[in-house]
Formats: structure tokens, C-alpha cells, sequence
């Protein structure tokens, strides 16, 4: 899709941008314990005051349900992000009306005001039009720097974009040039991994790739379900049987539509999940104990679809292979994200990678700074694999 950037916004200086980030960090006691969220927003602030612009940040925090929640305001993070960006961050106690315009209108050229939780307004979720021109009165210019927010039909990710002229900013849009180079627009053949526990919350997304993939690698809990649906003894492995026929019907659209599945040929099997527990390998399809289970891909699995990955120009990875929080059980997921990483940094490969388990397990492995592009998003990401239109990003299509 095309969409409109800040590239296309014309002179900005004099202009006040509203900003939509996902400044939704994890806290304890009122302190940031990951930064991530705010630093991938500087590139869009810092663009926008080196223009002259004054930066209005909106943004949600939690799930207030519409009502103001003293312990989910933005305003604890007014220091760690002015000390990012090395100026005064100002704060408004509300989004809309008197404390915004008047906090916006004392900002210099180039100052920047962070908006109290939008969702302290019940208006925002329910994207109620009149709330959605209220921010609009706010500013002259709407920017989308949030695509983890994007799945999200709200006043402030969609309603707002059809009162100004709206643009995606630049973490947003090297999101969506990431995410076009891995599905919508990718160097074939791809492959895609998906791990993780359950088949059933990931059913749209397995539809929607077995139709655009060329192999698609099934790991984690979620192989167990398609095992069993084999006929691969499981043991007393973590699987969801009542999905078997549902995997099953996943297998044949695949064979129809010339995706290759790649399921497991040997797993690494405990009778305790706990680190360091007593682990065998074992091919699949071996009799297992009642209390056997499955936690991990073994070596010859991990050969297989790395040859597979060698033999694929671009990758798209959502989900671990493994248990892989519980060592020994990460080594299957380490393994495939370190050839991963080589064959990138070779330039052999674009490997994209998102979801929430997906950051961690690639964290662990230490190769989030060479993959092409890991996103940060979980559910914005996993709909837009699923091959469904973003709200927050269809109100920017140009
Ligand atoms: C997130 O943290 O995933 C996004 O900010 C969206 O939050 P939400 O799931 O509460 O809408
Ligand atoms: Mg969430």
C-alpha cells in the first residue's frame, strides 16, 4: 500500500503536529522498566522540531475503560522523556480541550507537550466522532507513529486522521516498508515460522500464509497439535486435540495451494518442565510416556529448516520453537535465530520477526540487531500476518 509520510507534509515550521505514539511501556512502581517504546518514537519528534513544528504527543496507557485512573497517567514519563530527547517535555492533564490548547499554544517552535491517557475518555475507544474533531481542533497536522496501536479502530489511531491531513511517521513507516518487504511485496521463496502454544489463536494467521508462503515451519506447543493430528504419539505433551481436524484442514489447504509444511522430525522430551531438567532427544513418531512432553525441536529439525531457510530469499517469524524461557528447552529457537542472524548479515536473507514471545525469544538469543527488522508490536502485528486491514494504517493510505 502507499501512504502518506512526513516527506509529503509540505513547510511544517508555525504548525503544530498531534502525534499519535504507543507510549503503552511496561511499569512497576511508576518507573519505565523498557524504554524501547519511547526511543523508537524520537526519530518522528526530532524530524518534526527540526522543522520548526511544536509536537503534541497522544498516546493511551493500559485499560482505564474510559474513566481517569490515577496510577495509569502518562505523567511518569514526562522525565525519562525529556531526558531522551536532552529538552523540556511539558504535560497537559488532559488530552482535549482547555489544559491542551493552552499547554500547545505556550509551546515554542520545536517544544513538545505529552497529552494525558486518551483512554481516560470513553469517547476515545468507542472513536466517537465528535472527540475525534475535538483532538483534530488541537493541531494542523495528524501523525500515526504508532503501528502496535494501529489494530486498533480508536479516536486517536483512525477517527482523528479523517479531520486532518494525515501522514505516517517515521517509525511507522519503516514498520510498514519491513512488513511489505516480508508479505506484502517479498523477494521469494519465503518461509515463515510460527511457534508458540496454542493453534487456536493463531488459526487466521496459519490460513492466511499458507496461501502466500512457500514453506511455513510449525514449532512450539503448536506442533504438538499438528503431530498428534498425524498420528505421532505425543505422550502427555501440552496439544490442543479437539484442533486436529482444524490442523488437518490446515495441511491439505497447504498441499493445494504448493506451501510446504515443515513439522518436527525429532523433539526434545522431559517429564518436568524446570530448568536444566533431564531431557532426551527422539525422532517423531517413537512411543512416548504418559508423562513425556514435548518441549523443544531437536537437532535434525533444526537442520532441516535451516537448509530450508538457506533455501529461501525472505523469512517472516512469529513464536518460539520451544519452551525456550526454560533452558535447556531454548536451543532449538537460539539455534534457528543465530543461522538466522548469519544468513542475514551475509545478505543471503530479510528475516522479519514480531509478536510478543518472538522479541523476547530473539532478545535471548542476542540477534535482535541483525535481523532486518524485528517489530515490537503484538497484536497489530499478528492481524497484519493474519493478512488483516489495520485501521490506524488505512486511514494513512494515500
Ligand atoms: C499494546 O501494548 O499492545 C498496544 O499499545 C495496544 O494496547 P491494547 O492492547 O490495550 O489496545
Ligand atoms: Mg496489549
Amino acid at each position: 500500500m502507499t501512504f502518506r509520510t512526513l516527506d509529503d507534509a509540505g513547510p511544517l515550521a508555525g504548525k503544530t503536529a498531534l502525534v499519535r505514539v504507543d507510549f503503552n511501556v511496561p511499569m512497576e512502581d511508576g518507573r519505565i522498566t523498557d524504554d524501547t517504546r519511547l526511543r523508537v518514537a524520537l526519530p518522528t519528534i526530532n524530524k518534526l522540531r527540526e522543522a520548526g513544528a511544536k509536537v503534541a504527543l497522544l498516546a493511551h496507557f493500559d485499560r482505564p475503560k474510559g474513566k481517569v485512573v490515577p496510577s495509569m497517567s502518562l505523567k511518569p514519563l514526562v522525565t525519562p522523556l525529556s531526558e531522551l530527547l536532552g529538552s523540556p517535555v511539558r504535560f497537559a492533564e488532559d488530552c482535549v480541550g482547555g489544559p491542551a490548547i493552552a499547554a500547545i499554544r505556550d509551546l515554542d517552535a520545536g517544544g513538545v507537550v505529552l497529552l494525558e491517557n486518551v483512554r481516560f475518555h470513553a469517547a476515545e475507544e468507542a472513536n466517537d466522532a465528535e472527540f475525534a474533531t475535538s483532538l483534530s481542533e488541537l493541531a494542523d497536522l495528524y501523525v500515526n507513529d504508532a503501528f502496535s496501536a494501529a489494530h486498533r479502530a480508536h479516536a486517536s489511531t483512525e477517527g482523528v486522521a479523517r479531520h486532518l491531513p494525515a501522514y505516517a511517521g517515521e517509525s511507522m513507516r519503516r514498520e510498514l516498508e519491513a512488513l511489505d518487504a516480508a508479505l506484502g511485496n517479498p523477494k521469494k521463496p519465503v518461509i515463515g515460522i510460527v511457534g508458540g502454544s496454542k493453534v487456536s489463536t493463531k488459526l487466521d494467521l496459519l490460513k492466511n500464509l499458507v496461501g502466500k508462503l512457500d514453506r511455513l515451519a510449525i514449532g512450539g506447543g503448536m506442533a504438538n497439535t499438528f503431530l498428534f493430528a498425524q498420528g505421532v504419539d505425543i505422550g502427555g505433551s501440552l496439544a490442543e486435540k479437539d484442533m486436529a481436524d482444524t490442523a488437518r484442514e490446515i495441511m491439505t489447504e497447504a498441499a493445494a495451494k504448493g506451501c510446504e509444511i515443515l513439522l518436527p522430525v525429532d523433539v526434545v522430551v522431559a517429564t518436568e518442565v524446570k530448568p536444566g531438567a533431564a531431557a532426551r532427544t527422539v525422532k517423531t513418531g517413537e512411543t512416548l510416556s504418559a508423562d513425556d512432553k514435548i518441549l523443544d525441536a531437536g537437532p535434525d529439525s533444526v537442520a532441516r529448516l535451516n537448509a530450508a531457510i538457506d533455501a529461501s530469499k525472505t523469512l517472516i517469524w512469529n513464536g518460539p520453537l520451544g519452551v525456550f524461557e526454560v533452558p535447556p528447552f531454548d536451543a532449538a529457537t537460539v539455534a534457528v535465530a543465530k543461522h538466522v542472524a548469519d544468513r542475514t548479515k551475509a545478505g543471503d536473507l530479510i528475516a522479519v520477526a514480531g509478536g510478543g514471545d518472538t522479541v523476547s525469544a530473539v532478545n535471548h538469543a542476542g540477534v535482535t540487531d541483525d535481523l532486518t527488522f524485528v517489530s515490537t508490536a503484538g497484536g497489530a502485528f499478528l492481524e497484519w500476518m493474519e493478512g488483516k486491514p489495520l485501521p490506524g494504517v488505512e486511514a494513512l493510505s494515500a
